[in-house]
């Protein structure tokens, strides 16, 4: 491995679930290039990721993104120290297709290849952003897939500590929304429309067990669509801002209750908070407003880092590689990957 974090590219693969991603970085923090092909417009008819549909989306699509991403990192596949590509978790067919290219990259060029896991990517994300971020931390990883919070001890190693017994985060978001007419992926309209109601609906908080971290967001969804149910059979108006805007408080102080007692249980300082759902800013702003009386930081990605996207990927994947080198090819996508 070449001496200075400079000079060393990384070229990084993500096809996890609907966005086809390459991206070439130098070092763990220069992102040189980060092209994002997202298939919503083709999921969005269906209210969902059509895995089928998915996988045949990212092997149109890969070679043109990884041409994209060396070109305009100004740079050939001769330039690239390693190859980074996501193992797992996600949708099975989507990880074959860049697991599958990233391999024979690897092989016709004989470059090293890392395998990365997605949620260390999401992890990662923050490290681009925040210079000043750095293990010991908690992260708190809440996206369309997943929910988790994690004690980060170092860069390639953490203690999972609470993840959804059922419905992630952005799930329940997009479920939400779409019993209240907006389109998929619906969490980002979800929070504006929030914006100008009032948060004075009785919707349930789930703590499950006091001292777990564990979440369960189900039944919120459920006691949201039976408000609406109810007040239609009555014949009652709604304010869908107001629906919005309780249904966000009540998944917020879940979130930001688990996050704060999981510093105060590890003794930690700092929050991390990726993943698509980590671009609502009035959570955002909500979790450092109470984090700031405990003295406890809060971090997000930039905007365009909290989807998914290669950049994260290639990061994880640099960190990774630095500490344990590189992995060996009989590595394959397994969409249960845990961490
Ligand atoms: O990380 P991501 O791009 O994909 C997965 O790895 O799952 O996350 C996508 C999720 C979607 O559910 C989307 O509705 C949600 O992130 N999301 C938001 C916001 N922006 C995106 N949820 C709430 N508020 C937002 N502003
Ligand atoms: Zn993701």
């Amino acid at each position: 491995m070449k001496e200075s974090t400079s000079n060393f590219f990384t070229l990084a693969i993500e096809t996890s679930c609907d966005e086809t991603s390459a991206s070439v970085l130098e070092g763990e923090r220069g992102v040189c290039s980060n092209i994002v092909s997202s298939q919503i417009d083709t999921h969005r008819r269906y209210g969902g990721v059509v895995p089928e549909l998915a996988s045949r989306m990212h092997i149109e699509s890969i070679q043109p993104a990884v041409e994209m991403a060396l070109a305009g990192a100004g740079c050939t596949l001769a330039d690239i120290d390693l190859i980074a590509v996501t193992q797992g978790p996600g949708l099975v067919g989507a990880l074959l297709v860049g697991v599958s290219y990233a391999k024979g990259l690897a092989v016709a060029t004989g470059k090293p290849i890392v395998a990365v896991n997605h949620m260390e990517g999401h992890i990662a994300s923050n490290y681009r952003t925040h210079s000043d971020l750095a293990p010991p931390y908690i992260a708190l990883v809440i996206s369309g897939g997943h929910t988790y919070v994690l004690d980060v001890l170092d860069y390639d190693r953490m203690v999972k500590l609470g993840e959804t017994r059922d419905d992630a985060v952005g799930e329940a978001f997009d479920k939400v929304a779409r019993v209240l007419g907006l389109p998929y992926p619906g969490g980002a309209a979800l929070e504006t429309m929030a914006r100008t109601g009032r948060a004075d609906l009785a919707f349930p908080r789930v703590f499950l067990e006091p001292d777990a971290f564990d979440f369960s967001f189900s039944g919120l969804k459920t006691a949201v669509l039976n408000y609406l149910h109810t007040a239609e059979m009555k014949g009652e108006s709604v304010v869908r801002e107001d629906v919005a805007a309780s249904f966000q408080a009540a998944v917020f102080e879940v979130l930001i209750e688990r996050a704060l007692r999981a510093c105060a249980v590890c003794g930690r300082k700092a929050i991390a908070v990726s993943g698509g759902v980590s671009n609502n800013r009035t959570f955002f702003e909500r979790l450092s407003q109470e984090a700031m009386r405990k003295g406890i930081r809060v971090f997000a990605p930039e905007a365009r880092f909290t989807g998914d996207n290669a950049a994260m990927i290639g990061c994880a994947g640099y960190l990774s590689y630095r500490a344990h080198g590189p992995s060996t090819l009989d590595f394959t996508a397994d969409p249960n990957l845990g961490l």
